[in-house]
C-alpha cells in the first residue's frame, strides 16, 4: 500500500469527511461565512482543506496546527484565489489574454505561483477558462475571452506555469481549472444565472479549454455556480462523472466552489444538507468548499443509503494523493519557507516583468496620428477618475496585492516625460452624480497641448457579481469627457476597464482611443511606455468590442445563417437601428507601424484530409519604426454535416519587424484544425473545400483567404 492508502485505512469516517472540508480565514469572504471554531477544527482533523488563508507565517503555524496537534498529523492544502499575481500584480486575465502570447501567460504564471508558495499556498483557483461572448457578464474581466482556440492556450500556458514541471517542488501550486462548464453564458449576462447551452456549443466552445488544461496536467477542476439546463454543475453527473471522471479520465481533486454544495438546495435540487452533500459526492466533487455539507451531511447520507462509504474513501484518497503529490508529506513547511525560494526571481525581475505583461496587454483601438505623443508636447493635462486611482489598477482578484502597490497613470506619465509640464484634475468620481469638478478639469485643460482623458470602470465593477446590463461609462464620466473634447484639442482617451466599455461617441471624437484594462502593478509606467512610443503597441483584442450592448451575445465565430445580413435585403440577419458589425473586431489593435499582409499560399490545393497543411504570408512593416504584427490563422468548413463559423481561429504567428522589411511567415495548420465534433461530438474531418484566411484581425473583409480542398483516396 502507499503511504496514503495506508493512511486512509487508519482514517476515522469523521477524518475522512475532515479531508473533504475545506474552510475560510476571514480575510477576503466571497460568500457566508460559517459559525464554528476553525482552530478546534483542524485539531480535531475535521478540516483537512484552508482558503483565503497566505503569508508564510500564519501558513507555518497553521500548519503546525495540523501536523503536530492532529492524531495522524496529515498537513492542510492552502489553497488561494491566486488569478493574475500574487504580490506583483499582473493584468487581469482579460488583458493578458490581449498578448496573445503564451510564453509571458506562462511566466506570469510562474511568478505568482513563486510569490504565492512564497506565502505558503499550495493550491491557487485559476486558471479561469470561462469563454464568454457577453460583455455585461462582470467575470469576463477574470477569462481569456471569447474563443475556444485561444482559451485553450491560455489553459495550457498558465497550468505549466502554476504547476511547473515538479508540483511537489516548493516553487509549485496546483492549479485548478474552473469554471467547469459553460459559467460564461448566464441567461442575460447576469452572474449566477441559469445557462441553457446546446450539446454542440458545449463540445465546441466550453469544453476545449478544459481539454486543454487537463492535457497539461491540471491537478483540480473547480465546478461553477451555474446549473446547465436545471442540472447545478456541482451536482452535474453527465458532465463531472461521465465526461471528466470518465470520458476525460480526470483522476485529480474536483473543489466545489465556495458554498456551492449547499446552493443546490436553493436551486431546487436538493432538500437539505443531507441530499446535497450527496448530490455533489456522487457526481465527483471532492472538496466542499465552505458549505459544510459534507461536515454535516455526508454521515447521514451513508447511514441513509444515499452513497457509499467507497465514494468517501475515493474523495479522501484524491484529496490526500494531491497532498502527497504536492510535497506536503515529506515536508508540510517547503512553501513559506523563504530559504526555499529566496533569489529565484528578484524583486526586480518580477516588476520588469509586470511592466512587460502590461505593455503587451494595452490595445490600442483607434489612432489618428496622436500617439506615440510628440516630443513637442509641452503641457500635458492628465484628466479624468483614473488617473490617479492606485488601488484600482489592480482590478478583481488582487489576492495579496497591496492597494498602494501600483504605479499610477499619472505618476507613469511623469516619470517618464520629466521634460513636460503634467497638470492633473480629477473632474469627476468614477462613480456618482458629482459634476463640479468638471469646471476645474476644463479649465486645466485649456493651456494643454495635448490631453490624456482617463476613463474606466472601478475595479469593483467587472469580476464575480458585477455584471452590469449596460456597461458604458458610469456616473458623470459621458460629461467630463464630453466638455474636455469640446475644448478641440488632441484628446487621447484611456479606458481602464475589466470589459469592452459601450463608447462609440468617444471613438469618433477623441484622437486615439486604447484600451489599458486593469494592469497590475506596473498600470501607470506601462501606459506611458506605450502613449510615448517606448513600446511599440502589440496588444490585440481577445474579445468583439461591440457599439451596443443590444449587440450581446456577439462573437465573430458566428455561423452564416440562411439569410446571411444584407443591407439591400430586408429579410435577412440584421439590426433596423444599428449595424451587426461590432465597433472593433477580435483581434483588432493597432500598431505605431502600419502592417500589411499579401501573397497567401498553401503547398497544394488538394490535400489529403488528416494531414498538416502549410500556409505562408508575406507580411510588410510600412512604418517607419520596428513594429510586431500578430498574424491570425482562421478556417471555415464551406460545405459539412454540421453548419461550421464563418472562421475559426487555429493558430497565430507572431514576427518582428525592422522599419520597411518585408518576411515571409510561415503558419502550420495542424490536421486537428480541420475536425469538428460531428453528430456524436466525436472529432471528425470531412472532405471537401476549406476556406483558409490569414488577417490581423478577425475583420472578415480584410482577410486573405485560399480555397483548398480535402481530398480522401
Ligand atoms: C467564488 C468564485 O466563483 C471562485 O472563482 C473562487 O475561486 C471562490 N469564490 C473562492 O474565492
Amino acid at each position: 500500500m502507499s503511504r496514503v492508502e495506508t493512511l486512509l485505512a487508519a482514517m476515522t469516517l469523521e477524518e475522512k469527511i475532515g479531508q473533504l472540508n475545506m474552510a475560510t480565514a476571514d480575510r477576503v469572504v466571497t460568500g457566508p461565512v460559517l459559525p464554528g471554531d476553525t482552530e478546534a477544527g483542524i485539531r480535531s482533523g475535521r478540516i483537512g482543506c484552508m482558503l483565503n488563508l497566505w503569508g508564510a507565517e500564519p501558513a507555518r503555524a497553521i500548519q503546525r496546527m495540523a501536523v503536530e496537534e492532529t492524531r495522524l498529523g496529515i498537513p492542510l492544502l492552502l489553497g488561494f484565489d491566486v488569478v493574475h499575481g500574487h504580490r506583483t500584480i499582473f493584468p487581469i486575465p482579460l488583458a493578458e489574454a490581449a498578448a496573445f502570447d503564451a510564453a509571458l501567460w506562462e511566466r506570469t504564471a510562474r511568478v505568482a505561483a513563486v510569490e504565492a508558495a512564497e506565502d505558503g499556498i499550495a493550491m491557487t483557483f485559476a486558471p479561469m477558462l470561462d469563454v464568454t461572448r457577453d460583455p455585461r457578464w462582470g467575470r469576463i474581466a477574470e477569462g481569456p475571452g471569447e474563443d475556444p482556440w485561444l482559451a485553450s492556450r491560455f489553459a495550457e500556458a498558465k497550468v505549466r506555469g502554476f504547476q511547473g514541471d515538479d508540483l511537489s517542488a516548493a516553487t509549485s501550486v496546483a492549479a485548478s481549472a474552473k469554471h467547469f462548464l459553460a459559467y460564461g453564458a448566464p441567461t442575460g449576462g447576469r452572474d449566477y444565472a441559469s445557462v441553457d447551452v446546446s450539446d454542440r456549443a458545449l463540445h465546441e466552445v466550453y469544453l476545449p479549454p478544459f481539454q486543454a488544461a487537463l492535457a497539461a496536467g491540471c491537478a483540480t477542476v473547480m465546478p461553477g455556480f451555474n446549473d446547465i439546463a436545471g442540472i447545478p454543475m456541482t451536482a452535474h453527473v453527465p458532465l463531472l462523472r461521465h465526461w471528466l471522471r470518465g470520458q476525460a479520465g480526470f483522476d485529480g481533486v474536483v473543489v466545489s466552489d465556495y458554498n456551492a454544495i449547499a446552493e443546490l438546495i436553493r436551486h431546487g435540487v436538493a432538500s437539505d444538507l443531507v441530499e446535497a452533500a450527496a448530490l455533489a459526492l456522487k457526481a465527483g466533487v471532492d472538496i466542499d468548499m465552505m458549505s459544510s455539507a459534507y461536515a454535516r451531511g455526508l454521515s447521514t447520507a451513508l447511514e441513509r443509503g444515499l452513497v457509499e462509504i467507497g465514494e468517501i474513501d475515493a474523495a479522501a484518497l484524491r484529496v490526500l494523493t494531491l497532498k502527497e503529490q504536492l510535497g506536503l508529506f515529506d515536508d508540510p513547511y517547503r512553501r513559506g519557507a523563504s530559504s526555499a525560494t529566496a533569489g529565484s526571481y528578484e524583486a526586480a525581475a518580477r516588476r520588469e516583468l509586470a511592466r512587460e505583461a502590461a505593455c503587451r496587454a494595452i490595445v490600442v483601438l483607434t489612432n489618428s496620428g496622436l500617439l506615440p505623443l510628440a516630443a513637442k508636447s509641452r503641457r500635458i493635462a492628465v484628466v479624468g477618475p483614473l488617473a490617479n486611482a492606485r488601488a484600482e489598477m489592480r482590478g478583481s482578484w488582487s489576492a495579496a496585492g497591496e492597494p498602494d502597490d501600483p504605479v499610477t497613470i499619472l505618476e507613469g506619465l511623469r516619470a517618464a516625460l520629466p521634460g513636460s509640464e503634467i497638470v492633473f484634475a480629477e473632474g469627476v468620481a468614477i462613480d456618482g452624480e458629482d459634476v463640479r469638478g468638471v469646471a476645474e478639469a476644463v479649465a486645466a485643460c485649456r493651456a494643454a497641448d495635448v490631453i490624456v482623458l482617463c476613463l474606466g470602470e472601478a475595479a469593483w465593477m467587472s469580476g464575480e457579481a458585477a455584471s452590469r446590463a449596460n456597461p458604458v461609462l458610469p456616473g458623470r464620466q459621458r460629461q467630463l469627457a464630453e466638455a474636455v473634447l469640446d475644448l478641440g484639442k488632441p484628446v487621447v482617451a484611456l479606458l481602464s476597464c475589466g470589459r469592452p466599455l459601450i463608447a462609440p461617441w468617444l471613438e469618433e471624437r477623441a484622437g486615439a482611443l486604447v484600451a489599458t484594462w486593469f494592469l497590475g502593478s506596473e498600470a501607470g509606467n506601462a501606459i506611458a511606455d506605450v502613449l510615448t512610443g517606448r513600446f511599440n503597441p502589440t496588444g490585440r483584442l481577445p474579445i468583439t468590442w461591440p457599439r451596443d450592448i443590444g449587440q450581446a451575445p456577439i462573437f465573430y465565430a458566428a455561423r452564416s445563417s440562411g439569410r446571411p445580413n444584407n443591407p439591400k435585403d430586408h429579410y435577412t440577419s440584421k439590426y433596423l437601428d444599428m449595424p451587426v458589425e461590432p465597433q472593433f473586431p477580435f483581434g483588432h489593435g493597432l500598431s505605431y507601424s502600419p502592417l500589411a499582409l499579401e501573397n497567401l499560399s498553401v503547398g497544394a490545393e488538394k490535400f489529403q484530409a488528416g494531414e498538416d497543411v502549410l500556409a505562408s504570408v508575406d507580411v510588410v512593416n510600412q512604418g517607419a519604426i520596428a513594429g510586431e504584427a500578430t498574424i491570425f490563422l482562421f478556417i471555415r468548413d464551406v460545405v459539412a454535416s454540421v453548419a461550421r463559423p464563418l472562421l475559426e481561429l487555429k493558430g497565430l504567428a507572431k514576427i518582428t519587424l525592422a522599419p520597411g522589411a518585408r518576411e515571409n511567415v510561415r503558419l502550420p495548420v495542424p490536421a486537428s484544425a480541420f475536425a469538428f465534433p460531428n453528430a456524436e461530438f466525436q472529432p471528425t474531418i470531412e472532405p471537401g473545400r476549406f476556406e483558409l484566411s490569414v488577417g490581423l484581425s478577425a475583420d472578415r473583409t480584410r482577410l486573405l483567404t485560399v480555397s483548398i480542398e480535402a481530398i480522401v483516396d
